[in-house]
């Protein structure tokens, strides 16, 4: 037995209109600084004014949102007592949200407690809606939380299906003024959620279809949407890939891209679509001949060709390299090294980087686990922007 979640999902130009007939009192919106800055909060605002429905701003979520974050949005939120809390912004503010509605319903609850195994009996004081201006994490449709612990440097993985949103608003205009770096971070944030959700242990009949719906989107608008922000056609498609690829793994689960990229981006701080986009390469190499059917599936679904043979797990392998392409199309990094990581810092934090990964809750659905010593390779390898070859 499985499940199939998701909310009730508004998508496409001028899906922000949805917001226009929304029933309710007040609504928290929790967001981050530079969004109130770009004047997406006030978009929002304005459609809530136009519903009659009083708002409250708390626009401190930082990116990679912390424990501690969460807990002054839940103050906010019991003073405010809202009947709508409004996630609006990249994963980071979404997760956030969820969160502070999570604890806001549950005051009983601490974040690390917010587990899959409980009933959460939500939806007593409020509902959740999920505004995405990021095209990468799917966090609007997901019931994962990614919470920061800043005192160990390490990210948490919580949450439970109950905490899934009411409502996602996918409307690609509030994309379109991403810069490109973080159109590149995030869309190959969402390439990894394809293929992991594609390929690791966990995909289902359910989720297949919509993995390989949102690759294919990735690999055709990605570069446009990095090259010319101002491709609504790009922008939008991006942005219901982000979704696809969401609805995907966060029915399925990530993998080890996943795993390795939490830890890279919680020590050094690096953007986590930049981080699981570097290891998605060295992660289908290590793990092509585990699932060579897959991988090969994917590669042939973009158009994906080998030149070393025609054989399944050669096509899998040639997947890597068309990743690697495309990386280095949209000007991502394809190394370590390459994010300006020095080798003496990488290597004194090489124990704790192998021994996070190793414990991270993408790794347990890896087609092919590693050992200790070969997830050391990895990273290895990863640093030096060497094609995995054990
Ligand atoms: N819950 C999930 O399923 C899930 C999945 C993947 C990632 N995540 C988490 O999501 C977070 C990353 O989210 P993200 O990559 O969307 O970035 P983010 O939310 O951290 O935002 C990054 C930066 O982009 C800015 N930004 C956002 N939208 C913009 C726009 N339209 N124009 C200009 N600037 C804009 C923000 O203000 C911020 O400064 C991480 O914490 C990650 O762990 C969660
Ligand atoms: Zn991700």
């Amino acid at each position: 037995m499985w499940y199939f979640v998701s909310p009730e999902i508004v998508f496409g130009e001028g899906a922000l209109d949805a917001l226009d007939e929304l029933e309710g009192h007040r609504a928290l919106i929790v967001t981050d600084a530079m969004l109130v800055e770009l004047g997406l909060v006030a978009q929002v605002k304005s459609h809530l004014d136009k519903a009659g429905i009083e708002t409250h701003i708390f626009d401190a979520v930082e990116p990679d949102p912390s424990v501690q974050t969460v807990r002054r949005g839940v103050e906010v939120a019991r003073e405010y007592e809202p009947d709508w809390i409004v996630g609006l912004g990249g994963g980071s503010p979404m997760d956030a949200a969820k969160a502070i509605w999570v604890l806001y319903e549950r005051p009983d609850l601490d974040p690390a407690e917010i587990n899959p195994f409980i009933t959460l009996g939500l939806r007593q004081k409020a509902r959740l809606i999920t505004i995405p201006t990021t095209s990468g994490t799917g966090a609007e449709v997901t019931w994962g939380i990614v919470l920061t612990d800043t005192e160990e440097q390490r990210k948490m993985g919580v949450g439970n299906r109950e905490n899934v949103a009411d409502m996602a608003i996918v409307d690609p205009c509030l994309t379109v003024g991403m810069p490109p770096a973080l159109t590149a971070d995030t869309g190959l944030d969402a390439l990894t959620h394809a293929v992991e959700g594609y390929t690791c242990a966990w995909h289902t009949d359910m989720t297949d279809g919509l993995c390989i719906s949102a690759i294919r989107l990735v690999f055709e608008f990605l570069p446009r949407a990095v090259a010319d922000g101002s491709d609504i056609e790009a922008r939008e498609r991006m942005h219901n890939a982000a979704t696809c690829a969401g609805l995907g793994f966060g029915n399925a689960m990530a993998s080890m891209a996943h795993a390795m990229g939490h830890t890279l981006g919680a020590i050094f701080h690096i953007p986590h679509g930049r981080t699981v986009g570097i290891f998605l390469p060295y992660t289908i190499e290590f793990a092509a001949c585990a699932a060579p059917d897959r991988y090969a599936e994917l590669a042939e679904s973009v158009g994906c060709h080998s030149d070393a043979g025609e054989g399944k797990t050669e096509v899998a392998l040639a997947l890597a390299k068309c990743i690697r392409d495309l990386c280095r199309e949209i000007n991502s990094p394809t190394s370590i090294a390459e994010l300006g990581i020095y080798r003496t810092a990488f290597e004194s934090a090489l124990d704790k980087l192998v021994d996070d990964a190793f414990n991270d809750t993408s790794m347990v659905t890896a087609c092919r686990g590693p050992s200790y010593d070969e997830l050391r390779q990895l990273f290895l390898y990863a640093y030096e922007g060497r094609p995995v070859d054990f």
